[in-house]
């Protein structure tokens, strides 16, 4: 487990963000029973927390009275008490159960009142949180599933990276599917070098709300791929993402895999946080291979991480960008697939099998 440098929030240009959908808050493990945590995501003020028995609650943290943070106030277990005047709130449904100034003179129905609080389920180690778009309903909706990292098998071994990034979230994803940096942002021995630079050929297909790079021969130069080799096995790779944030890949040699989901989650509107899960049974018998990993994935989120400072301190600047055939055309497919969602159009870029060229 490793908690990357958390990075200042340098103010970036801003984008738009994708309400009406699950993001990852923060590491469930941080949330034990009748104890609480404060996020933000999508610069939504949250206070997370575990009720006695188990069941997470995030509730914007702002009282509906006066606007204090919530998260001021105190947590029994059970409900949460606001520091100014102590309205006291059942915090899954955000209902207000007790205004102490009441007296028997009043009419005001206290449990009438609510707080925000939006559906939060635990995933992955991670506590994920519902953020409607304004104006729609919150708890009891109906919601699209929660991600997870698809697993293949009963027992297999896991792993998470964090890194804060200071550009907005189409940076991170755009940084996230692009082809043409490996050789040069992650250019280590144990990976690959410059020189390896060749041409290759991918093949994408459309999926509802994003694109998959069909299943492929891993690259024959990367050293990750090399160790899987060793089953003897054909091995394949699919990575799809998927609408607002998610790339998914999964590794596949015979019966044994390697599964990940990464997320890129705006923290606000010109900052992100890079997410990713990892779930394994490849060396599954192995018990060094998870700090092993840890430790090659640390790097490598970190070069990316890295580069991505550099970049926000040119994006202060507001500099003109440009995007190419073929290497960033699937940037410009998220782009297209953002636009689609935002204005509800049901447009999708791909209609069909698309293969791309570059070299990396
Ligand atoms: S501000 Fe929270 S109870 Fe008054
Ligand atoms: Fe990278």
């Amino acid at each position: 487990m490793s908690e990357l440098v958390r990075v200042a929030e340098i103010a970036g240009p801003p984008t738009e963000l994708i309400f009406g959908d699950w993001y990852p808050a923060l590491r469930a493990g941080e949330l034990q029973e009748g104890k609480t945590a404060k996020a933000l995501l999508l610069g939504v003020p949250l206070l997370l927390g575990r009720k006695t028995g188990g069941k997470l609650f995030a509730m914007r943290d702002l009282c509906p009275h006066r606007g204090i943070p919530l998260s001021a106030g105190w947590f029994d277990g059970e409900t949460v008490t606001c520091k100014y005047h102590g309205w006291r709130f059942e915090p899954c449904s955000g209902q207000c159960r007790e205004i102490p100034s009441l007296t028997s003179h009043e009419t005001l129905d206290p449990t009438k009142i609510y707080a925000s609080a939006f559906p939060c389920e635990e995933r992955d180690g991670y506590a994920w949180v519902y953020l409607p778009a304004p104006g729609t309903g919150r708890v009891g909706e109906a919601l699209p599933p929660v991600p997870e990292v698809p697993k293949f098998s009963e027992k297999f071994r896991s792993a998470h990276l964090v890194a804060e990034l200071p550009c907005n979230v189409d940076h991170g994803i755009i940084g996230l599917m692009d082809p043409a940096h490996g050789p040069f942002v992650h250019q280590a021995w144990w990976w690959r070098s410059k020189a390896s630079i060749h041409e290759k050929t991918k093949h994408f297909e459309p999926i509802p709300e994003g694109f998959r790079m069909s299943s492929h021969a891993p690259s024959a130069n990367s050293a990750p791929y090399k160790l899987l080799g060793v089953y003897g096995e054909s091995i394949t790779t699919t990575i799809d993402f998927v609408l607002p944030n998610r790339r998914y890949e999964t590794i596949r040699a015979g019966k044994r895999w390697f599964s990940s989901l990464t997320t890129v989650t705006p923290i606000t509107a010109s900052t992100c946080r890079i997410d990713v899960m990892a779930a394994w049974d490849i060396f599954y018998y192995v018990p060094f291979v998870t700090s092993v990993a840890t430790f090659f994935g640390t790097r490598f989120v970190k070069q990316d991480q890295q580069t991505m400072i550099e970049q926000a301190e040119g994006l202060r600047f507001h500099p003109g960008l440009m995007l190419i055939d073929d290497a960033d055309k699937p940037a410009k497919w998220y782009f297209a697939l953002k636009e689609a969602r935002l204005k509800g159009t049901g447009e999708h870029p791909l209609s069909g099998p698309v293969t791309l060229h570059w070299r990396s």
